[in-house]
């Protein structure tokens, strides 16, 4: 069987930054800088991209590249058969069906809020709107529809559906989202959310340093769509003339550039119209977004429309995550058992159809899914390939990183297979164990 690959060079970056532009971006960001000292937040954020991010998505591209399979069996493969190795990419697998489970429910309600935009149906009464549809039946009849939506691109394939789609849907992301953000900071009082977004508060940093830290490095991961497989089974359908590193770190700034926008949308709506933090999005959780955000345009001109096209977006981007979530389980069941793209895709959605369900029906473990678990699964997810790139393929993944690459990217190599050794597995190890012990409740020191 021949694999597929890109088609264009374009593609590939479009696919991986689809991946990483989700809800993410918009969803999660803003809730988590909401909830850890706003510009402190964004600050540590900002720097774990740029020193774990960008390395890590490099080490993935380079499993992926090599081997040009799944996880499951890139592990394996380049292992030499070695069936702890296979472990961990069952672990990206498994991960990723978790990471749907509870994606696919918040794709759904916003299906649903793109569907009351055209009637204003929440306008009314925001919070009470959410409220009413967050769990429940009415959650798993969208957390479905989303889930068809994605099962059906998925089948498409690689060339046919993920490229394609993605190619149209990232422009219109990025334009929608500046028309948004021009607006939003033009509101009146909107310089208080500003300020909260981007004046460095260092106190703020010093006491809550820990917390800020875990939050920032599980949203750092989550939003690079990294520790799950994804970026592997992205890079696996990649010739050999690209140049990763490059790749990596273009695809790492349009992702957090969207972010940052993402912030410039929602942080002057937040403050103007919303009441500031303590207004209903005060302590976050995840109708933070919907609750004030939707609030907001019940009180402009043209909140309809603007209302429409703002969600239209966001289910744009949620789908092209989406899809990079389902594609790694389906990559494996093509790659490793023979199954048939349909077959698998069948497979699969009905699997997350069952487990997106539970999620939908049952607020608490909602939360613990879409939070700790998930920051959790990705972060020992990266640790597995770091550790798989510096000690399992060493010197080889150098010659990886090098291949398509310029004279100043190869010199790189060596400090980067080092750090991939030693200081990014052990960062990540220490956030896990801040995870851990916040998870058994005790309280950490700033
Ligand atoms: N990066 C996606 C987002 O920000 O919405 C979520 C995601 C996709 C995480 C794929 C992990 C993943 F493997």
């Amino acid at each position: 069987m021949t694999r597929e690959s890109w088609h264009t060079r374009l593609g590939f970056i479009l696919a991986a930054v689809g991946s990483a532009v989700g809800l993410g971006n918009i969803w999660r960001f803003p809730w988590m800088t909401a909830e850890n000292g706003g510009s402190a937040f964004l600050v540590m954020y900002l720097a774990i991209v740029l020193l774990v991010g960008v390395p890590g998505l490099l080490a993935a591209f380079v499993i992926g590249r090599r081997a040009r399979l799944n996880p499951v069996g890139a592990l394996y493969r380049l292992s030499s058969g070695s069936r702890s190795w296979r472990g961990v990419g069952l672990f990206a697998v498994l991960t990723a069906v978790v990471l749907l489970s509870f994606y696919s429910v918040v794709g759904g309600w916003i299906l649903r809020y793109f569907v009351a935009s055209f009637t204003g149906a929440y306008f009314g009464s925001p919070g009470a709107y959410f409220g009413s549809i967050d769990y429940g039946v009415p959650a798993v009849g969208f957390h479905v529809l989303f889930l068809a939506l994605t099962a059906l691109i998925v089948v498409g394939g690689v060339r046919g559906g993920i490229e394609k789609a993605t190619k149209v849907m990232m422009p219109a992301i990025v334009a929608l989202l500046v028309a948004l953000a021009a607006w939003a900071t033009t509101r009146p009082g909107a310089a208080a959310g500003l300020s909260f977004y981007l004046d460095f508060d260092a106190a703020y940093l010093r006491a809550n340093f820990l917390d800020v830290l875990r939050a920032a490095a599980g949203q750092a991961l989550f939003t690079l769509s990294l520790g799950g497989g994804t970026m592997i089974t992205y890079a696996s359908y990649l010739d050999d003339d690209r140049n990763l590193a490059a790749d990596g770190s273009i695809i790492a700034l349009l992702n957090t550039g969207v972010g940052v926008l993402a912030g410039f949308v929602v942080f002057p709506l937040l403050f103007t119209t919303a009441g500031g933090l303590t207004g209903p999005a005060k302590g976050g959780g995840p109708g933070a977004l919907f609750v004030s955000i939707a609030g907001a345009f019940a009180q402009v001109p043209f909140g309809r429309a603007l209302a429409v096209l703002f969600f239209g977006v966001i289910a744009f981007a949620a789908l092209s995550s989406s899809i990079s979530m389902l594609e790694i389980p389906v990559a494996y069941l093509i790659d490793e058992h023979d199954v048939d793209r349909r077959v698998a895709t069948g497979t699969l959605g009905g699997l997350v159809l069952v487990t997106g369900s539970a999620n939908a029906l049952n607020p608490g473990l909602f939360g613990f899914v879409a939070g700790t678990l998930v920051n959790m699964m990705l972060t020992a997810g990266l640790v597995g390939s770091l550790v798989f790139v510096g000690w399992v393929l060493g010197k080889d993944a150098v010659a990886e990183m090098s291949t398509g690459a310029g004279p100043g990217v190869r010199s790189l190599g060596p400090a980067w297979l080092w750090s991939v050794r030693t200081i990014l597995p052990l960062f990540l190890l220490g956030t896990l164990a801040v995870n851990l012990l916040a998870l058994a409740g005790v309280s950490l020191p700033g």
